[in-house]
C-alpha cells in the first residue's frame, strides 16, 4: 500500500478544507506547508500539494519546485484552489500558463495538476489583500468590455461579496487518479 501525504498552504481556509477532505478520503497524512520540510516527506510514495491561487501564483508551490530533486521519484500531484471557475477552459489555460513560468518542462511532465474552486469573504481579507483586490477591481473596470476574460467578469461580479464554491465532489478526480496510479 502506497504511503500518501497531503500538504497544503492556505490563507483563508478553502485549500485547507480540500486538503482535509482528500486526507480523509485517502486516510493519509495531512501537513500544513509551514510545519514541514521536504526531508519529512522522505517516507511517502505520493505527495499531494495544494495551494491557494494569488495573482496567478500558487502559494507554497516552492515546496515542490525547490525540492524537486528530492521529490521527483515520488508520484507528485498539485492542486490549485482559486476563485476562477475551473470548469471553464479559458480559466484553466490561464492557470496553466502561470504554472509554466514556475515549473520546468520536467516538472510539468512529472506533476499531475488539478484545479479546484475556492471561496472568498472580503470582510475577512487582510489589509494588503483588500488593497490588491481594490486595485485589481479599478484596473479591470477600466478595461474594454470586449477584452474581459471570463475570469475578469467573475471577479467583477463577486467583488466585495462572500462566495463559497468549495464542494467535496471536486476532489473525486484526484481520488480516482490516486486509485488508478
Ligand atoms: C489578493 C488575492 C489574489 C487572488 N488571486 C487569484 C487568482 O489569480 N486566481 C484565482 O482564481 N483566485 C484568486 N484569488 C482567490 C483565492 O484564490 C481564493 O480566495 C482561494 O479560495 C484562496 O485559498 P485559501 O482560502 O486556501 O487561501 C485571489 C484572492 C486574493 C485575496
Amino acid at each position: 500500500m502506497k504511503k500518501i501525504a497531503v500538504v497544503y498552504q492556505s490563507k483563508y481556509g478553502a485549500t485547507q478544507k480540500y486538503a482535509q477532505w482528500i486526507a480523509e478520503e485517502l486516510s493519509c497524512g495531512l501537513f500544513e506547508r509551514k510545519n514541514i520540510e521536504a526531508a519529512d516527506l522522505e517516507p511517502y510514495d505520493t505527495v499531494i500539494f495544494g495551494g491557494g491561487l494569488y495573482a496567478g501564483g500558487v502559494s507554497g508551490i516552492d515546496i515542490l519546485t525547490k525540492n524537486f530533486d528530492q521529490l521527483c521519484n515520488k508520484d507528485l500531484i498539485l492542486f490549485t484552489c482559486g476563485l476562477a471557475d475551473p470548469s471553464d477552459k479559458e480559466n484553466t489555460d490561464h492557470i496553466k500558463q502561470s504554472l509554466r513560468k514556475v515549473l520546468t518542462p520536467l516538472m510539468q511532465e512529472k506533476i499531475k495538476v488539478f484545479h479546484l474552486r475556492g471561496a472568498i469573504d472580503y470582510s475577512k481579507l487582510g489589509l494588503a489583500h483588500k488593497a490588491m483586490m481594490a486595485m485589481l477591481y479599478k484596473m479591470t473596470a477600466k478595461k474594454e468590455k470586449d477584452s474581459l476574460r471570463n475570469e475578469d467578469k467573475e471577479f467583477m461580479s463577486t467583488y466585495g461579496k462572500t462566495v463559497d464554491f468549495t464542494n467535496r465532489s471536486m476532489i473525486f478526480p484526484i481520488i480516482r487518479y490516486i486509485q488508478e496510479c
